[in-house]
C-alpha cells in the first residue's frame, strides 16, 4: 500500500478553508453563533385538583399533572436549576365545565389557587397563566359558541377579560391569550390598566396555527373540541404573511412578549417575526413535538438528548428568544 501523502505540495491552493474553525471543540465554541442556556426555557406545566397526585400523561412521557402542593415541591426544584418561568395550565373535572368557562374566573379556581401558593412559596419564579376557555369548556372551543357552532369573537373577549384579571389578582406576572380571539391583548391591556395591574405583562400568542401538533396537550387537559376544529380562529398553516400582521397588531394593542406556535415546523416564521419586531420572540414547542422526539427515543431510534439540544438550538437560531418547553427540566439539567 503506498502511505497517503499529506505533505502542501498536492494540495489544492485554498485561501478559506471554513474547517479550520471547526478542528476542536475550543475553536468551535469561540465561533459558536448561538447557545442555549437555561435563561431560554420556559417550563410549562398542568395542574390537577386534590392532594398527593402526580399522574403521567401518556402521550407525554415525562410529564406529569401534579395536584398544588406537588406542584409546589417540583417548582422548587425547577427554580433550583435555574428555570425563571412557568406556564400553567389547569386540568378541570368535567362538573366545573359549562358552556361559557365561568370557572375560568373563579377567584377560587385551580389556577388562581396555585398561582397564588406559587407566590408564597417561590416568590421569584416568573408565573404565566393561560387566557383561552378550552379548559373550562365543555365543548372544548377557546372561546364561546352560538347554537350553530360559531365560535364568538367579541362576547369572548369579555369573558377572556374576566379571566386575565382574576390571573392577576391572584399574582400572575404574565398573562398568556392563546385563544385567538380578534382584539384580546388589547382589551385585556386595557382592563390591566385600569385595574392598576400596570405591571403585569401580556405573552401574546400571536402566531398560533390550527396544528394537529396538539394533539397530546389535548389528551392531557381531556379538552380536544368536542364538534369541528379551531381553523376559524387559529392560523392557517400554509400562510406566513398572515403571520406578521397578527404579531403586529398584538404589539399594536400592547403584548411585552410575542409567540410563535408551534415551533419546529414554523422555524421560517420565528424567523420572519424576530426580523419584524424588537419585541422578545417566544417560541412553543409543543405536545406533539415532544411527543414525536420522546416516542422515537423510546424505540431507541434516536439519541434523545442530542436530538433535544439540536431542535432547541434550532428554534434560537431561527431567532427565538424564549422557548417554551416540556424540556425544560431535562435541558436545565443537561446545561449544568
Ligand atoms: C389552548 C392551548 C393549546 C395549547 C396551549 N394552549 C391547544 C389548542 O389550542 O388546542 C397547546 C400546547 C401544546 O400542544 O403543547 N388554548
Amino acid at each position: 500500500m503506498l502511505p497517503v501523502n499529506s505533505t502542501t505540495d498536492k494540495s489544492l491552493n485554498l485561501l478559506q478553508r471554513p474547517r479550520r474553525l471547526r478542528r476542536t471543540a475550543s475553536l468551535r465554541r469561540m465561533v459558536r453563533e448561538n447557545t442555549l442556556t437555561v435563561n431560554d426555557l420556559i417550563y410549562p406545566m398542568f395542574i390537577i385538583e386534590g392532594e398527593g397526585q402526580k399522574v403521567e400523561i401518556t402521550s407525554m412521557p415525562g410529564c406529569y399533572r401534579y395536584s398544588v402542593d406537588l406542584l409546589l415541591k417540583e417548582i422548587a426544584e425547577v427554580s433550583e436549576l435555574g428555570i425563571n418561568a412557568i406556564a400553567l395550565f389547569p386540568v378541570i373535572s368535567n362538573h366545573k365545565k359549562d358552556d361559557t368557562g365561568t370557572e375560568s374566573y373563579n377567584p377560587e379556581g385551580l389556577v388562581q389557587q396555585a398561582v397564588k401558593a406559587i407566590k408564597q412559596t417561590v416568590p421569584d419564579i416568573v408565573v404565566i397563566t393561560d387566557v383561552a376557555l378550552d379548559p373550562f369548556t365543555t365543548h372544548g372551543h377557546d372561546g364561546l359558541v352560538d347554537e350553530k357552532g360559531n365560535i364568538l369573537n367579541d362576547p369572548t373577549v369579555e369573558v377572556l377579560v374576566k379571566m386575565a384579571l382574576s390571573q392577576a389578582e391572584s399574582g400572575a406576572d404574565f398573562v398568556a391569550p392563546s385563544d385567538m380571539m380578534d382584539g384580546r391583548v388589547g382589551a385585556i391591556r386595557q382592563a390591566l390598566d385600569a385595574e392598576g395591574y400596570i405591571n403585569v405583562g401580556i405573552l401574546a400568542y400571536s402566531a398560533k396555527y390550527a396544528s394537529a401538533y396538539y394533539g397530546p396537550f389535548r389528551d392531557a387537559l381531556d379538552s380536544a373540541p368536542t364538534f369541528g376544529d379551531k381553523k376559524t380562529y387559529q392560523m392557517d398553516v400554509a400562510n406566513a404573511k398572515e403571520a406578521l400582521k397578527e404579531v403586529e397588531l398584538d404589539i399594536v394593542e400592547g403584548a411585552d412578549i410575542v409567540m410563535v406556535k408551534p415551533a419546529l415546523a414554523y422555524l421560517d416564521i420565528i424567523c420572519q417575526v424576530k426580523e419584524a419586531t424588537n419585541l422578545p420572540v417566544a417560541a412553543y414547542n409543543v405536545s406533539g413535538e415532544y411527543a414525536m422526539i420522546k416516542a422515537a427515543a423510546q424505540m431507541g431510534w434516536i439519541d434523545e438528548k442530542q436530538v433535544i439540544l439540536e431542535t432547541l438550538t434550532s428554534m434560537k437560531r431561527a431567532g427565538a428568544d424564549l422557548i417554551l418547553t416540556y424540556f425544560a427540566k431535562e435541558v436545565a439539567l443537561m446545561l449544568l
